[in-house]
């Protein structure tokens, strides 16, 4: 299974939780695919945590959906996700259970893996909680992603262990097609800011078929929902987006896409950002500036096709200059050459040499893509 560009799509945890069901997933696949974000690219619909009974079948030993949530079984509501166009994601967990204490997957791997085909699943998160003693993070890593490859189905693997064991050097080697760096995220600037920073000398190992996952968005949470905590502005979203984009990541919704105001989708929406994300290229970033010291940071990044995309981010709770120059990136005086620049997020316009200050409004950011011309 090739995973060329970082994965796209939606997640039931950070709104839903456990207040999950077979309605809020139609519901919500209804919304990708009628608002758009199907065609921008988000393809995976995926259930998160507490979707099972709290014990497996005695008999068989397999994980039963539970039927009061699920009503209709899961191999149904595969099959109503795929006919809107769109890929069905399902959660389980190395451990013996979930982090919220339902059957985990812990030597029962093939055996789910197999059901898992079954109902038709394309994509796995699996979490790392109740780990049994004497077991290496690594090996439960290994095992799912030998259940995965031989379950008989094309399932793409989001490994979740938040970062621990120094996950980025081991994890492409179990079959992982995205691995979770962090903690979890909540819906709060310090959240997003900090996850991150934390990633910037780690996106080395953000590489086609095994992605760096930032988690899940917030964006559009305006703090409703399980990780709502305080909520943000716009500002706060728009700069968390373009984070995520200029880093390259995969882009999981979590925030409620049946009621989405018309800014957060169009932002959820915006083409060009996306591009980034998914630029083929796949090259790390280039971080300038301190961002804990100073709150501020541009981010430049190369893009296939000769182009280059900039972004400035302001963390500060008043207006700042963010400041870009040219040498910091390559781009030397002796060159001869200035970056021409064309707007992505705000207003960035026009060719510069050597260097720019671009003032950013508190919490906010601009982004634009460039491409080096004569000056
Ligand atoms: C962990 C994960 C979250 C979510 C919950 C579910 O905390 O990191 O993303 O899946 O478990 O319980």
């Amino acid at each position: 299974m090739l995973v060329n560009t970082p994965p796209m799509g939606w997640n039931t945890w950070n709104t839903f939780g456990s207040d999950i069901s077979d309605a809020l997933v139609r519901e919500s696949a209804d919304a990708i695919a009628e608002l758009g974000l199907k065609d921008a690219g988000y393809t995976y619909v995926v259930i998160d945590d507490c979707w099972s009974l709290r014990k497996r079948d005695s008999v068989t030993k397999s994980i039963v959906p539970d039927p009061v949530k699920f009503p209709h079984g899961m191999k149904a509501l595969a099959d109503y996700v795929h006919g809107k166009g769109l890929k069905f994601g399902m959660y389980s967990c190395a451990g013996q259970r979930t982090c919220a204490d339902y059957p985990g997957s812990f030597d029962h791997e093939f055996l789910d893996a197999r059901t898992f085909a079954e109902w038709g699943v394309d994509f796995l998160k699996y979490d790392f909680c109740y780990r049994p003693g004497g077991f290496e993070g690594q090996l439960l890593y290994r095992r799912m992603g030998m259940a995965l490859r031989e379950s008989g189905r094309d399932i793409l693997f989001s490994a979740c262990n938040w970062g621990s064991d120094n996950v980025w050097q081991w994890i492409r080697s179990c079959g992982a097609h995205m691995y979770r760096s962090t903690g979890d995220i909540i819906d709060t600037p310090e959240s997003f800011r900090n996850i991150a920073i934390s990633q910037m000398d780690k996106l080395n190992a953000n590489a086609p078929q095994c992605f760096n996952d930032m988690d899940m968005l917030t964006v559009g949470m305006y703090g409703k929902g399980n990780v709502g905590v305080q909520g943000m502005t716009a500002a706060d979203y728009r700069s968390e987006f373009a984070l995520w984009c200029m880093c390259g990541v995969p882009l999981m919704l979590g925030c409620d896409v049946r009621s989405l105001d018309k800014e957060m989708l169009a932002l959820l929406k915006n083409r060009d950002l996306i591009a980034i994300d998914q630029d083929a290229e796949c090259r790390q970033p280039i971080f300038l500036g301190n961002p804990e010291r100073e709150k501020k940071l541009c981010v430049f990044r190369h893009l296939d096709g000769g182009k280059y995309a900039v972004a400035f981010f302001n963390f500060n709770d008043e207006a700042r200059n963010v400041s870009f120059t040219f040498s910091d990136v390559g781009l030397s005086a002796a060159s001869g050459l200035g970056l021409r620049f064309s707007p992505v997020l705000g207003s960035l316009e026009g060719t510069y040499s050597e260097y720019l200050n671009v003032t950013t409004d508190a919490h906010d950011c601009i982004v634009a893509v460039c491409e080096a011309v004569p000056v």
